[in-house]
């Protein structure tokens, strides 16, 4: 047996042993942070972001940029501290996205900011991984069918859950408050779910909780954005390494995720599949390795979920403000289904020209993306004379290109869904002015099924209720949170009541 004095010594030198071995870590953490190319610098603006006095006059960081953004003779700014360019010029974005779209790729720092919860999903990945799930995504979101399945899939969710919440609570004194952002993660989490893995968590049955899932997954989707956010990754590497705070909580809620994952996939098997059911069969025909369909259901959750969330959230809020809008697009509705008359079918829809303008104005002004950025693998020259230099982060903002005079004119600001009409009928704009969706060879794929689903959910809703907003303070310019897409700070509190005839 050990003795005592013989444990204390070989519990001492292992302690011993860890502590030496942490501190050769920091130290590489720290020269890695040293060695940045630059961590200090006096401009005016580099200093207005380390002092944060950008926001005793910006509500939000994306206010900030789009103003100096809308000053920069070439639309294009630099954060030096932060070795970040950021452009709103249409040109530079189209030379990124399209042009020289293989010197752009995502890059390690975000991949590994977002590895620990998006793992080798699409979002995260680059090269011949990309290119793989690009594919097969594609085979199932560019079928002709595609659209009429992701109809039948929201009809059954506004009809048999979305509406029945509203009428519960339309009209009731007290509890007739509803915060519309959460009722739209709930509804945009169980269409995802039945669209791309034929399985139903039930978010929006509110005699259930939240699932698990859902929660754990909105935990881990915005403690990994604000890594983005630690002056230094250095900062959230340490906490990682060491497991504590805000990454103890984010390792809990990815473990969460993927046991989730797993059994969405169990589940799928149980099921059975087959090629042409949903995206998560087409990709379990192919793959075994578990893992990696875990990375593929974090990221299509992420695509189609919280984006049309966001989406919806500002569209309403945008709608509360302008009545005449709201009105404009009952009218067409009632031209184009008849009054009193049920939605039914995907082709209605298309006819509904006026609210595909206003759901593309309102993103317009309040795109769920707000900003995406690439690293520059080599030396390079922007079209507008900008340099950037091999490794530099290179960032195309939608959110101040909907704000640029000089791609929308002098009435940039005002939300105008006429501007994407040409005699009654929609106009695309050219995506690099407009890249909401991105544009070029990473262009969303989902943009047929997000249309589905935005103006089902707004014709239903919009002919069948009132919506205010509950309070007076959410009339003034929308509040975000840090996050990977656009969410207002507070939520968007409504009063609900119900219409006299559809
Ligand atoms: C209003 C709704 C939506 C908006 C504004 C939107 C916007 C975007 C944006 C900006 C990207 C590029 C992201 C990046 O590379 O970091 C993207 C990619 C993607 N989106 Fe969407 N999206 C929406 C809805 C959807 C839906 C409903 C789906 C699926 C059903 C979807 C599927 C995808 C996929 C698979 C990609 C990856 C494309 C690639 O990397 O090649 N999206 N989307």
């Amino acid at each position: 047996m050990e003795s005592p004095i013989s444990w204390f010594f070989e519990y001492f030198r292992a302690s011993y042993f860890l502590m030496f071995s942490m501190a050769i870590v920091l130290l590489f953490f720290i020269l890695k942070y040293l060695m940045r190319p630059r961590l200090w610098c006096e401009c005016a603006i580099c200093q207005a972001y380390i002092a944060s006095s950008w926001s005793a006059k910006f509500p939000n960081l994306c206010d900030w940029y789009a103003h100096l953004i809308r000053n920069s003779p070439s639309q294009t700014i630099q954060i030096h501290v932060l070795g970040n360019i950021i452009t709103a010029n249409p040109e530079n974005v189209e030379y990124i996205l399209k042009t020289r779209f293989d010197n752009y790729p995502k890059g390690k720092l975000f991949s590994t900011i977002l590895g620990d919860f998006l793992g080798r999903g699409i979002f995260n990945v680059d090269g011949d991984l990309w290119k793989f799930q690009r594919k097969m995504a594609n085979l199932e979101l560019g079928r002709i069918s595609t659209r009429s399945y992701a109809f039948d899939i929201v009809q059954y969710e506004i009809e048999t859950r979305l509406i029945p919440l509203l009428s519960s609570v339309a009209g009731k004194k007290d509890d007739g408050i509803l915060d519309f952002q959460d009722v739209f993660r709930r509804f945009s989490f169980d269409c995802i779910c039945r669209f791309s893995f034929g399985l139903d968590p039930k978010c929006l049955e509110l005699s259930l909780p939240l699932s698990e899932f859902a929660v754990s997954f909105d935990l881990a989707s915005r403690l990994s954005a604000e890594r983005a956010l630690t002056a230094s990754p250095i900062t959230w590497k340490i906490k990682r390494m060491l497991n504590v705070g805000s990454e103890k909580k984010l390792r809990k809620a990815i473990m969460i995720v993927n046991v989730l994952a797993k059994e969405v996939i169990k589940q799928r098997r149980k099921l059975g599949f087959s090629e042409d059911q949903d995206l998560l069969s087409r990709f379990m025909g192919i793959i075994n390795d578990e893992t990696y369909l875990r990375d593929i259901i974090v990221s299509f959750l992420l695509a189609g979920r919280d984006t049309i969330a966001s989406t919806l959230t500002s569209f309403f809020w945008l709608l509360a403000n302008h009545p005449e809008v709201e009105a404009a697009i009952k009218t067409e509705a009632d031209r184009v289904i008849g009054c009193n008359k049920e939605l039914t079918s995907c082709d209605q829809l298309s006819e509904l020209e006026y609210l595909h303008a206003a759901i593309f104005e309102s993103m317009r002004l309040y795109p769920p993306v707000q900003f995406d950025s690439k690293f520059s693998l080599e030396d390079d020259i922007l079209p507008d004379r900008t340099l950037v230099k091999k490794g530099t982060r290179v960032t195309y903002h939608p959110y101040a290109m909907g704000r640029m005079e000089n791609i929308w004119g002098s009435d940039c600001l005002v939300f105008k869904p006429e501007r994407w009409l040409r005699d009654g009928v929609f106009f695309q704009e050219n995506p690099f002015k407009y890249p909401v969706f991105q544009a070029g060879q990473r262009v969303c794929l989902g943009k047929d099924v997000a249309l589905v689903e935005l103006k089902s959910v707004a014709v239903s809703l919009l002919r069948r209720f009132h919506i205010n907003l509950a309070s007076e303070t959410h009339h003034s310019t929308p509040r975000f949170s840090p996050g990977l897409t656009a969410t207002f700070r507070g939520g968007l509190p409504v009063v609900v009541r119900e219409r006299e005839i559809l």
